[in-house]
């Protein structure tokens, strides 16, 4: 018997640890990480004991050498035996031409577009203030779109330079060019009072720059009821850019000008990036655009059959991508419609 300590019982214990190890393999890498351990050019184990052999007196370098090499058949057979299962193992799962131990293809879930997004968030703000969700056609008549609405007849929206009109053989028709149809198509059927909400896409004849894109996304809202006031309007827009900016957002009013709302507003919050310090988003002012609003026209309510002496409303309508993109530092709106997923990535949640 040797001292457990000598070189030849090394060997023996080697062959039982790689026993063991070989026990726990399962898959071909492992197999090369058992062969690179054991008998490795540069860290296997038994490769060290060879590379010791020349320090060793005749009579034991004879010893160790024999059994050195025992070993190193013994593990290259277990190896070649190990490999040897292993593929049998996989061509028995494989079934029918499919080879069950691939790992699967990825199977990637899609995100919530970064418009979507916003516009959700703007939704469930009113919804929770008892507004209904509502839409109407992205084809519309002059009416609705323009004359209904109080439009003058020589207002420049409505020159073809602005608007997108359907080919003469579908008829007198256009691309909406904002939601607000929506207020006179949902007038005409409904009586007051009512809350609405509007999302939807519109069109205007616009050559697509960093803030303009000849198809984008609107929200517009509507109160008809008794006894509603400026201080009503002004009351749910600073609610609204409250929730969607943070508490500690002001807004500010402007005097604006729309035909169908009088007086007319345009809204600015504090910048969301800056927190109103000025910065690139809000192009140093530390305001943003919100939303165009007013007080419903009477024309409009004589339009749909409503008494003006009766009823009063709020109207407001606002770009989503424009707010998507000060939310989150976008300076190109193009960037939200090109839909490169690279892009859209960033927004997944
Ligand atoms: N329709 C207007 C626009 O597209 C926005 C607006 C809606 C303004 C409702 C006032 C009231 O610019």
């Amino acid at each position: 018997m040797q001292p457990p300590s000598s070189p030849t019982s090394a060997i023996e214990q080697l062959l039982e640890r790689f026993e063991s190890d070989a026990a726990a393999i399962s898959n071909a890498a492992a197999i090369d990480e058992l062969h690179a351990r054991y008998l490795g050019r540069k860290r296997g184990e038994l490769t060290a004991i060879f590379q010791g052999l020349r320090e060793l007196e005749p009579e034991a370098r004879k010893a160790v050498g024999n059994a050195a090499n025992l070993a190193r058949q013994r593990l290259g057979a277990r190896i070649d035996e190990l490999r040897e299962s292993l593929t049998q193992a996989s061509s028995d799962s494989r079934v029918e031409g499919i080879d069950v131990t691939l790992p699967g293809l990825p199977d990637p879930l899609g995100g919530q577009h970064p418009i979507s997004q916003t516009l959700a968030e703007i939704e469930d703000v009113f919804v929770a203030l008892g507004y209904e969700i509502v839409d109407g056609p992205e084809v519309e008549t002059d009416w609705y779109n323009f004359e209904a609405l109080n439009f003058p007849a020589d207002h420049p929206a409505r020159d073809d330079q602005d608007t997108l009109r359907l080919h003469r053989s579908y008829g007198d028709l256009l691309l909406r060019t904002h939601t607000s149809p929506v207020q006179i198509r949902t007038m005409e059927q409904r009586e007051p009072p009512l809350a609405i909400l509007v999302p939807g896409r519109v069109f205007r004849r616009d050559t697509p720059d960093a803030t303009h894109s000849p198809m984008f996304v609107q929200c517009e809202g509507l109160v008809v009821d008794v006894d509603i006031t400026l201080a009503d309007l002004k009351g749910t827009l600073d609610h609204f850019a409250k929730r969607l900016f943070g508490p500690a957002t002001d807004t500010r009013f402007r005097p604006g000008y729309f035909p169908f709302t009088e007086p007319s507003a345009e809204v600015d919050a504090t910048c969301p990036a800056c927190k109103g310090e000025g910065c690139r988003v809000c192009r140093g002012s530390g305001w943003v655009e919100l939303l165009g609003c007013g007080m419903v026209h009477p024309a409009l309510f004589e339009n749909v059959g409503y008494d003006p002496d009766r009823w009063q409303g709020f109207a407001f309508g606002m770009g989503i991508d424009r707010i998507a993109a000060v939310r989150h530092g976008i300076d190109d709106i193009r960037l939200l419609y090109d839909n490169d997923l690279r892009f859209l990535k960033q927004f997944a949640t």
